[in-house]
């Protein structure tokens, strides 16, 4: 199976160590669009132009029989478009994990954080709004804009990426918030520096595993065999710092550049 999967930068490779932990016989190619990066910043029709391009650059060169979005930016602006566009590929998107952060709650008090466009995104107030209906939960969302500047350029453990989460975590830490969605999947690369300022037990939701595991099973119906070896391929469109993404994946990785016009 050929599988290609997205993101603006590193955070797609969150999605990624969760696919190498269950897929098998398989060839991964990642991009990581770091020349357009943040997604979360720009507009609904750039995020949509940008998921087109990638998608049409890994279907022509690659012939990828699955596709994930590994970014809950693009999913909300260009996963309906693509479906539509390519009906035949497996597609699969990230969508922050409300729902399971409603079954884990025990304060009834849980956060979002997300990027600023898939907070504004009908996707998600859709979802908020349909979930709210069937749980008295309180929703505490939080944009977090810079956040993944901060991540790229390898500053999660700094000063300043510090005083920023504090910042936003302060409102949920005084409502007693013990469930946190980590709606941008660049989140997750700071979990430990959020459950510090949490000061409690806090449950952090990120939808990787669950990613990779509707994966399989969508292969697996369409006659895929989970038997071999599974490799990995990334490019960048602009600037990434290997070291961190052999961080993240846990293994050596050439990156090769990409230009796509
Ligand atoms: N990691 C992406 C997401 O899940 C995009 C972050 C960004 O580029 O703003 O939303």
């Amino acid at each position: 199976m050929n599988i290609g999967v997205f993101d603006s930068g590193l955070g797609g490779l969150t999605v990624v160590k969760a696919l190498s932990q269950v897929m098998k016989n398989a060839k991964l190619f990642y991009i990581a669009d770091t020349h357009n990066a943040p997604y979360g910043e720009k507009t609904p029709q750039e995020i949509l132009n940008y998921s087109l391009k990638i998608t049409e650059y890994l279907i022509e060169k690659y012939e990828i029989d699955a596709l994930v979005l590994a970014c809950n930016t693009a999913t909300a602006f260009a996963i309906k478009h693509l479906r539509e566009v390519y009906p035949d590929l497996i597609i699969i998107g990230t969508e922050p994990g409300v729902k399971p952060a409603i079954e884990k709650t025990k304060t009834g008090n849980i956060g979002v954080l997300a990027t600023p466009a898939t907070l504004k995104g009908d996707k998600y107030q859709n979802l908020v709004t349909h979930i709210s209906k069937e749980k008295d939960v309180r929703v505490f969302e939080q944009a977090c804009p810079g956040l993944v500047e901060q991540i790229e350029s390898g500053k999660s453990s700094s000063e300043s990426c510090k005083v920023l989460l504090e910042n936003w975590l302060k409102p949920m830490r005084e409502a007693r918030v013990d469930t946190i969605v980590l709606g941008c999947t660049h989140y997750p690369l700071v979990g430990a520096e959020i459950t510090e300022i949490m000061a409690c037990e806090v449950v952090l939701i990120d939808t990787g595993l669950a990613i990779a595991k509707r994966l399989l099973a969508l292969g697996l119906s369409q006659g895929h065999e989970n038997e071999g070896d599974f490799e990995i391929f990334v490019q960048s469109t602009g600037e990434i710092h290997q070291n961190l993404v052999e961080d993240i994946l846990e293994t050596p990785v050439c990156i090769q550049d990409l230009t796509l016009n």
